[in-house]
């Protein structure tokens, strides 16, 4: 029998984890990917688009607009339409759960001679998007939000939008504002620059410089000349480390685990949880390293290990904000347990991380102290069973199902759907390697 119910996603305590496996393409990578092709001369070839629901979100947005887009397994064509040919939406675009969808594609939005309106779904539509707005305004877009700065925005455009090019500097370290800034900048007559507070992962930067942009980088500014050429490509998307995040956990924490995972992505910029585990004992090793598309990619080999723990510094929080909830759970299990600070942004995720992580960690037994900005999780914590509730998030529903594999007892996982929003086939890739 295997460890998973075949209705409810029940995940009981594992043996081991074994094998060799792949992951859907990465999420950041694919959404940049399909809006820079819809906005370049030619078509695109798009290997290993990522299968999230996510960047079908984006797709569909993007279909919406006028992209003519075909879809072969995991070959995305994208019949580009020059920085000029994107037509008037009928109706809104849906960005579904996606803030990805909503933050980046409004920087192109931003730029058109047409009005449009970008909502997203319950959870979207509780997430800020003034971030997004105060500088595309700045650039001259007549764009406006619902009250307190959500979801829905709308764009004004008309023939006469004129984007000015500015000079930003990000008030929160988000990659998802300074995309949207720079994909405004493709619109605009000039050089556009970006100022981050931290580094954040540069993968718009990468898909940028493939597409033919020109693009300028000095230590922490990013400047784009508007008005680009862009040339339609073909790209190899690397494997999303974000979802291997939670295969890593699995392999450290289940005893005699030996695991191998293939055509990872390997950006410096999202590598800190390889960086962090590492540092607290982890043994991954990182084989096979190459680029392509532009982007570092390699093999991940990862044993069962004693992890030290300790305190993840605040300057490393973006580039492991997503693997933040799966280090939590790590935590329990290491020895002097995982704390951060720095991480407020957690509260405006797909649902309130930092509480939602809280939650069910207790729900599990656990001891864990929850700040504005972080959490402490003291370590040689025993888990037991319990009922988890995700709230809809995916990147919480991987994480205590990894909790499940080291807790005593038969853990559910409520409203297990929510991995398809990054990771379809995350509960069969995990049965897969877990006995
Ligand atoms: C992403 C950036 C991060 C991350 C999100 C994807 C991206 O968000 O949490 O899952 O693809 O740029 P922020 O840039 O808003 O922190």
């Amino acid at each position: 029998m295997g460890l998973f119910g075949s209705k409810s996603k029940k995940v009981s305590a594992a043996r081991m984890i074994t094998g060799s496996v792949r992951f859907p393409g990465d999420k950041s990578i694919s959404h940049r990917y399909a809006m820079l092709a819809a906005l370049a001369e030619g078509p695109s070839e798009l290997h290993y688009y990522s299968a999230s629901a996510d960047c079908a979100s984006t797709l569909a947005c993007l279909a919406k607009l006028g992209v003519k887009i075909e879809r072969k397994e995991d070959v995305v064509t994208i019949h580009g339409t020059g920085l000029a040919g994107l037509r008037a939406p009928n109706g809104n675009l849906d960005a579904g759960n996606s803030g990805s969808t909503m933050r980046m594609l409004s920087g192109i939005l931003a730029g058109q001679p047409f009005r449009s309106v970008i909502a997203g779904d319950a959870s979207l539509s509780r997430r800020p998007m003034k971030r997004v707005v105060e500088p595309l305004a700045r650039m001259g877009a007549r764009v406006t939000t619902s009250e307190g700065g959500l979801p829905p925005i709308t764009f004004e455009g008309g023939p006469d939008t004129r984007l000015q090019p500015i000079r930003y500097e990000l008030p929160v370290a988000s990659a998802q504002v300074k995309t949207a800034v720079l994909f405004a900048g493709l619109f605009a007559e000039g050089a556009t620059e970006v100022v981050e507070p931290l580094r954040t992962r540069d993968h718009t930067e990468i898909a940028l410089e493939q597409m033919g942009a020109e693009i300028g980088r000095h230590s922490k500014t990013i400047r784009v000349q508007g008005r680009p050429r862009l040339a339609g490509q073909k790209v190899y998307v690397p494997g999303d480390l974000s979802s291997a995040a939670f295969f890593i956990a699995a392999g450290l924490l289940v005893p005699g685990s030996n695991l191998v995972m293939q055509n990872v992505g390997l950006n410096p910029t999202r590598t800190a949880i390889l960086d962090v585990l590492v540092s607290m004992g982890g043994r991954v090793k990182i084989l096979n390293v190459e680029t392509i598309s532009g982007e570092l990619l390699g093999d991940l080999h990862v044993e069962t290990s004693r992890l030290a723990g300790g305190e993840i510094p605040a300057e490393f929080v973006p580039g492991l904000i997503d693997e933040l909830p799966v280090l939590a759970v790590l935590g329990t299990q290491a020895e002097q347990g995982i704390s951060f600070r720095g991480a407020a942004e957690l509260r405006v995720k797909e649902s309130d991380r930092l509480a939602a992580v809280a939650e069910n960690l207790r729900r599990m037994g656990a001891e864990v102290e929850e700040f504005p900005d972080g959490l402490r999780v003291p370590g040689n914590q025993k888990l037991r069973a319990a009922e988890i509730d995700s709230h809809g998030d995916h990147r919480i529903a991987m994480a205590f199902a990894v909790a499940g594999l080291v807790a005593e007892g038969t853990t559910i996982i409520q409203h297990p759907a929510c991995v398809e929003i990054s990771f379809p086939g995350f509960f069969e890739l995990l049965e897969q390697v877990a006995e």
